[in-house]
């Protein structure tokens, strides 16, 4: 499987600190943020890796991740997103990378506590279709929501201003090779962009959609509060030999 992070948009909802820089450059406690979803991937055994981001700086990706040796990797692929389209329009730049092979997608601010090995694993065994990693949450529409009709979902809203669980859809997700044709299908949201959830609405309508829980903690990290929430528990959850680094360096 090939993985692919999605590291593009303006950051608005981070302004003043992404008017210079990229939201995904900004740091988590000891690295920068977009160390943390290349580390996801790498951990879950896919060393095949696209990264997508676009505007001013990105430039500095390059300058900071070059071929991906902090990573144990050789290489690394970019690719330059125009404009400011949404995560799907993001995505279909990933096409002829993709090249049919399965991917895994990660969106650069999605932050987590435990690999996603086990999720990647059912993926690989899965014939066609999508996996997406849900995750229960206190605040459910600040993202996507999913539907259950008791272990199947029904469906996933964007945002819904009264959520039909607690289900967060996580900003991880496993697809097959049709992914890029459904991605042709979408037309632009309310918002003007291409959205993530109407992929999976098409897996979903298609009856190709299962799902895993995220193990351990998740948090976004695309507001002030979820960018302070990612810091603090990324730096708990580092050891006190990684904390004394951290204070030495
Ligand atoms: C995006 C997706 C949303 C998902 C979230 C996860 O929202 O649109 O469905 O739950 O990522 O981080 P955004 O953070 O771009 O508003």
């Amino acid at each position: 499987m090939k993985g692919i992070v999605l590291a593009g948009g303006t950051g608005s909802r981070l302004f003043p600190l992404t008017k210079i820089t990229n939201k995904h450059l900004l740091p988590i406690y000891d690295n920068p943020m977009i160390y943390y979803p290349i580390q996801t991937l790498v951990d879950a055994g896919i060393h095949d890796i696209l990264l997508v981001t676009g505007g001013r700086n990105s430039g500095d990706f390059l300058r900071l991740l070059a071929n991906g040796k902090e990573f144990g990797l050789k290489h690394l692929n970019y690719a330059y997103q125009e404009g400011e389209g949404g995560i799907a329009d993001a995505l279909a730049l990933a096409e002829h990378f993709a090249d049919g092979d399965k991917i895994c997608v990660i969106l650069g601010d999605n932050i987590l506590e435990k690999p996603v090995a086990d999720a990647a694993r059912a993926f690989e065994k899965q014939e066609r279709g999508a996996r997406i990693l849900l995750k229960e949450v206190p605040d459910a529409e600040r993202f996507g929501v999913a539907e259950m009709d008791g272990d199947r979902i029904v469906s996933i809203e964007e945002k819904p201003k009264k959520p039909k669980s607690n289900y967060a859809v996580t900003g991880i997700y496993m697809y097959d090779g049709t992914v890029f044709d459904k991605v042709k299908e979408l037309v632009p949201s309310g918002r003007g962009e291409l959205e993530i959830t109407d992929v999976n609405n098409a897996y979903i309508r298609e009856g190709t959609m299962t799902y895993s829980f995220v193990d351990g903690w998740w948090t976004d990290a695309g507001t002030f509060e979820s960018l302070l929430r990612a810091t603090n528990l990324v730096a708990q959850s580092a050891t006190p030999e990684q904390r004394a680094k951290a204070a030495e360096d």
